[in-house]
């Protein structure tokens, strides 16, 4: 989406992004916990790194905003700069799925997760074109970590969650 910031590679024009935003936005998943259960064993391998995850989705997005509206200003390309929006909030839905998630078991929010940190600070080294590398990294990552997770326990609401995770994130680093 936002990585073939000069390329002719690029598949959707900004335009059209914001078009799949807004769609998707309003097709968010309701999660439904009924018969939701985890056994001990499960929660004590799931929640360590869903705690980690539901942090690293959430972002104010102040800095990819400044040097994104950089970037749209000097290319006068106001799509992009819609388009940067929809994405900080797609990644926040991704945050608040697993928070519900989170919440519905009585897990609290780890507030400071070591490797959020890490790539909160290398995202802020140097302007956009940093910011997406470690971006991408990270998504990277979470598409792994997603696929895993839907396998890890028997709960239709964590499969529902990350069904709806590979589904908004594969766009994100593929089209
Ligand atoms: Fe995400
Ligand atoms: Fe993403």
């Amino acid at each position: 989406m936002i990585y073939f910031i000069k390329s002719k590679k690029r598949h959707f024009s900004y335009a059209q992004w914001n078009t799949y935003f807004e769609q998707n936005n309003a097709q968010r998943l309701l999660i439904s916990f009924e018969d939701d259960r985890l056994t001990e064993k499960e929660k004590a391998l799931i929640f360590p790194s869903i705690c980690q995850f539901e942090r690293g989705e959430y972002s104010d997005g102040r800095h990819l905003k400044r040097v994104a509206d950089r970037f749209a200003a000097e290319t006068q390309n106001k799509d992009y700069m819609h388009c940067i929006r929809w994405f900080i909030k797609e990644e926040n839905a991704h945050s608040n799925y697993l928070k519900t998630y989170m919440e519905h078991y009585n897990v609290r929010e780890k507030k400071h997760v070591i490797l959020d940190h890490i790539f909160r600070q290398l995202r802020k080294l140097a302007g956009l074109r940093c910011e997406v590398i470690v971006l991408v990294t990270a998504e990277m990552i979470a598409l792994s970590y997603y696929d895993a997770l839907q396998h890890a326990a028997g709960s239709p609401a964590l499969k529902a969650i990350c069904r709806q995770m590979l589904h908004d994130e594969i766009p994100h680093i593929s089209s």
